[in-house]
């Protein structure tokens, strides 16, 4: 048996690079995986990808833009009518854009996907991995056996963020000049000021929530649209998405990793997160503004 039999896990941005490689990781170790695309078409076209690496994988595409808050909103309630838990979920989709564009929502495009999808749909799918939580492993069926006992966890790709600072008069890159590189490298601040305030309000839970930082990753399309020097750096660089996906499939499914929480990692290790990330305020005020653009309580 697997040692992921039984589970329920969902990955955004499983269509490409990083996130097709943890999904494919994952369903690999017997998770049945929801492969998150941004159309039916895309999702559909990931699973068929998956399947041929994993030919016995249990995939399921389920269709979402994740700029678009209602679309997310559809994918959960989507998601939520197929399962009622959710042992893994991996946050890897994400932009890297040249140009300032804004959804119809209203939001930044970098910001509503790099930070706000990640905030919303993680809130969306709390319930089902709390129930994870309380039911351990799956009951299991006459032809699945019963699940381990396990706990569920959420995990967050993000980034190192060096000397980098949230500025919140303006999240999302509106005053002076766009480019990337003020819009898109805060982004990863972001998600690590997310993951620690989601470990800290799940604290107790059972669900167990961390970021990773994977290093540069070649030849994903996340650059394709900036091109230039820093995407032949990094393809020239970078590690291949299967081996930069390990340390997010060991936070996913290891069972050294069932305990910790609120951390960024790199290479199984801890990564210190100094500056904002070290204190409670700026994840606090994180929050609240994704809140409030989200429309949460
Ligand atoms: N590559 C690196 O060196 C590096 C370094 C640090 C962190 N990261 C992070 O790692 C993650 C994966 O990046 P990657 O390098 O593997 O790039 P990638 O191949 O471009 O993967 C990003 C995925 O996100 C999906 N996505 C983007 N916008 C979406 C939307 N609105 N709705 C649904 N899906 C959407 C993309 O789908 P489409 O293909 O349909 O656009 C794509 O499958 C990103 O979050 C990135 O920030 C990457």
């Amino acid at each position: 048996m697997a040692s992921m039999d039984g589970t329920v896990a969902l990955v955004t941005g499983a269509a490409s690079g990083l996130g097709k490689a943890v999904a494919t990781g994952l369903a690999r170790e017997g998770a049945l995986v929801v492969v998150v695309g941004r159309s039916t078409a895309r999702a559909e076209e990931a699973v068929k990808g998956i399947r041929l690496l994993v030919p016995a994988g249990r995939l399921e595409p389920l269709a979402c833009d994740l700029s678009v808050q209602s679309s997310i909103r559809t994918a959960a309630a989507e998601f939520l009518s197929r399962h009622d838990r959710l042992d893994v979920l991996v946050n890897a989709a994400g932009v890297f854009r040249k140009e300032r564009q804004v959804t119809p929502d209203g939001l930044e495009l970098t910001f509503a996907t790099n930070v706000m999808a990640y905030f919303l749909l993680t809130n969306l799918l709390l319930g089902a991995l709390k129930h994870a939580a309380v039911t351990g492993g799956s009951a299991g069926t006459a032809d699945r056996p019963a699940a381990p006992a396990r706990t569920p966890r959420i995990v967050n790709i993000a980034s190192k963020y060096g000397n980098t600072k949230l500025h919140f008069d303006d999240l999302q890159t509106a005053k002076g000049r766009y480019s990337y590189l003020r819009s898109t490298p805060p982004t990863m601040l972001a998600r690590v000021l997310l993951t620690k305030e989601f470990a800290e309000r799940l604290h107790g839970s059972g669900v167990v929530a961390n970021a990773v930082h994977p290093g540069l990753v070649r030849n994903t399309s996340l650059l394709q649209d900036v091109g230039g020097p820093f995407r032949w750096i990094t393809n020239a660089f970078g590690a291949p998405a299967e081996k930069a996906a390990d340390t997010a499939l060991w936070l996913a499914t290891s069972r050294e990793t069932a305990a910790v929480s609120g951390k960024l990692w790199a290479k199984r290790k801890e990564l210190p997160t100094p500056g904002m990330g070290s204190g409670s305020e700026a994840r606090r005020r994180l929050w609240d503004a994704c809140s409030h653009l989200a429309g949460l309580p």
